[in-house]
């Protein structure tokens, strides 16, 4: 193993220590929320990059945020997971205020948060089988391979790459790198799911048959999402909402079609192209 990803491992269980704390229950039903930000600030320098954010995201719901490039998505989910810390307003995730977490507070906030990165993360040094037991040799520590193996098997038949399991991350296609990494930030069943532009780089084709993982993954194991994106076909597949940013605020939110209809030009040149 390279001593740069062994870094890395060490660094990732470290971050992901305790993690038997037990699961926060909640009886609230569909109307629960997950996340909520309220009048969120966020300047670089005398950039002021998120202006007014507001969001409720409620259990179970698959939230897209549209917005063009360099508008504040990637730094909103940033906030969310308390890497970055907001100047104004508030952002609670399970209630909790997140800029108000100690550091253990936050490691426990994060074992229950996975993202989906562009780049999949997936450690080029193992095979695909070796990168899902990872998360659940030094994250869950668990250590029966017994039931290593079941939870390996259910995640990559869950993302359809069963007859993957030995390859390297290099000999495979961009989608199924793609589901690889969702099956590696799945394997661990985080209650949220923050997807940062999870089909830029791939095919129609491709990039369709992700965004329908997605919503399967979704419906399989009833996560909270935010999917960031500019892809209006994964958009269309994945929202049950669609909130719309731009410059440093979020404009408007629907479903997918009641926006279509909109009267605000922002909104309306998001889907001129599509018909
Ligand atoms: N850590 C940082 N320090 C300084 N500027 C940043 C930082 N992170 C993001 N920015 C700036 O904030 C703006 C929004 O970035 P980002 O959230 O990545 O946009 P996007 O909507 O494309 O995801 C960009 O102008 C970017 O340069
Ligand atoms: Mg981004």
């Amino acid at each position: 193993m390279e001593e740069k990803e062994e870094a890395r491992h060490q660094a990732e269980e470290t971050a992901l220590a305790n993690p038997e704390k037990e699961q926060r229950k909640n009886d609230r039903g569909k109307t629960e929320v997950v996340i909520e930000i309220k009048h969120l600030k966020k300047s670089f320098g005398s950039k002021d990059v998120l202006k007014d954010i507001n969001l409720t995201v409620h259990r179970g719901e698959n939230v897209v945020v549209l917005g063009r490039s360099g508008q504040g998505k990637s730094v909103t989910i940033q906030c969310i997971v308390g890497m970055l810390t907001p100047d104004e307003g508030t952002l609670k995730v399970f209630n909790e205020d997140v800029s108000a977490l100690n550091e253990q507070e936050l490691k426990d906030l994060r074992i229950k948060i996975g993202f989906l990165f562009q780049s999949g993360a997936l450690y080029d040094s193992m095979t695909v089988r070796e990168n899902l037991e990872f998360p659940l040799t030094r994250v869950l520590k668990i250590k029966d391979q017994a039931d290593i193996d079941k939870r390996v098997e259910e995640v990559l038949d869950s993302v359809g790459l069963t007859d993957s399991a030995d390859k390297m991350p290099a000999d495979l296609s961009g989608g199924m790198r793609k589901r690889a990494g969702l099956a590696r930030t799945l394997i661990i069943k985080p209650e949220i799911m923050l997807y940062d532009e999870p089909t830029t780089g791939l095919d129609p084709i491709t990039s369709r048959e992700i965004s329908e993982l997605i919503l399967n993954m979704q419906k399989k194991y009833k996560t909270t999402s935010i999917i960031i994106t500019h892809d209006m076909e994964c958009a269309r597949i994945t929202a049950d909402r669609v909130v719309i940013m731009n410059d440093g605020e979020y404009i408007e939110e629907g479903t997918f079609d009641s926006l279509q209809n909109s009267k605000n030009k922002t909104v309306k040149s998001f889907f001129k192209d599509i018909s």
